[in-house]
């Protein structure tokens, strides 16, 4: 019997992939996601890609009733949880909005789990939680520091919920992805990253340039003390990422977890600044794109990398995608976007 894996922002960027990783590798994927930041796109994409239907349940993880039905109507042996606002500059002008969306969602999921006498649980959680590390390539016991927006305030407040709830609960099991930068998109071109309106991120800011949506893209700071003055980032393909979870989600389910509680950073190791990922960008794509320098941004960290050693050999997991082979995928992506609308 395949083991049902729920996927709550599931139709989202990450979810999407994660839930295309999870059907080919043999598990059932049902998908909850009230649809508040997407469209239907990734859910048809992956649905192609698969070439089958897969449950998609439109519900929010603030209801707890309604999240008390899925687990009655699904056998749920694992969860991972996406389903989350995400934009860092919002949740400092609304903090309201992410605490009470974000906490609440994942509390009425843990809670369930202890309902239900147990359950493995996976959290999509984010390297914004080490701040500005004191030593890089940051590793899991590198001290988290104090959050800077409340977005990532979630991200640590939920991380010990889930610490305090497996020491707590008998039969919950937990693990905490620390994702660095996720970027790119499915080889098929069918899924991908569908920011609303202005993107924050790099990399839908330059395909979005590319293509002629902005006219110009910033890039914020090139005074930094890096080798070429601009922030240094770990981006992690999202395919890869996507399996990742895979490996974490077997390793729950399969009974070798060390701990009740793991946190693995998924990183692929090597620092990229922002300027190379624009050459790199231009490379690969055979084209030019139009970018000036700008101020800082308030908020960001000049450099940040993961020390990917324990999700190696624990995991058994590896970024294997090149940068350029992500940023190719990502303007297919784009380029699938724009001749569609
Ligand atoms: C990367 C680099 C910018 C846009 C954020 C969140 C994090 C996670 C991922 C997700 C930085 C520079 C960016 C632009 C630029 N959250 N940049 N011009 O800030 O590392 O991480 O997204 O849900 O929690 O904090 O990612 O892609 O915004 O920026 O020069 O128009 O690109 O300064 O150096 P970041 P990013």
């Amino acid at each position: 019997m395949p083991k049902t894996v729920l996927v709550s922002g599931g139709a989202g960027f990450i979810g999407s992939h994660v839930t295309v990783e999870l059907s080919q590798a043999g598990y059932d994927v049902v998908i909850a996601d009230n649809m508040s930041n997407c469209d239907e796109t990734n859910y048809e994409g992956v649905c192609r890609i698969l070439g089958r239907k897969l449950p998609l349940v439109k519900m929010d993880f603030c209801d707890s009733a309604a999240v008390g039905r899925l687990f009655a109507d699904y056998h749920i042996d694992a969860v991972i949880h996406f389903a989350a606002f995400k934009a860092v500059g919002e949740s400092v002008s609304e903090p309201l909005k992410y605490y009470r969306n974000n906490l609440e969602s994942f509390l009425n999921i843990v809670e369930e789990a202890k309902r239900q006498g147990g359950c493995n649980i996976l959290f999509s959680s984010s390297a914004t939680v080490y701040g500005v590390a004191e030593k890089l390539p940051v590793t899991e016991q590198t001290p988290r520091q104090p959050a800077t927006s409340p977005y990532g305030n979630t991200k640590q407040i939920c991380e010990d919920v889930l610490r305090d709830s497996v020491h707590a609960y008998k039969g919950v099991r937990g693990i905490a992805l620390r994702y660095f930068n996720p970027i790119g998109a499915h080889p098929s071109a069918l899924i991908g990253e569908l920011p609303r309106g202005v993107p924050n991120n790099l990399v839908p800011f330059i395909t979005q340039t590319a293509i002629g949506k902005r006219e110009c893209l910033s890039v914020f700071g090139n005074d930094y003390d890096t080798p070429d003055g601009t922030c240094l980032r770990d981006y992690i393909d999202i395919v890869d990422l996507a399996k990742a979870h895979v490996c974490a989600v077997s390793r729950m389910l399969d009974g070798r977890m060390k701990e009740d509680y793991e946190i693995f950073n998924i990183g692929t190791g090597r620092p990229v600044s922002v300027l190379e990922l624009i050459n790199s960008f231009e490379k690969v794509n055979g084209l030019k794109l139009n970018w000036k320098f700008a101020p800082r941004r308030a908020g960001d960290v000049p450099a940040i990398w993961a020390d990917t050693s324990l999700a190696n050999s624990e995991l058994g997991w590896k970024a294997e995608r090149s940068v350029d082979e992500t940023l190719a995928a990502a303007w297919a992506w784009e380029k699938h976007i724009a001749g569609r609308n």
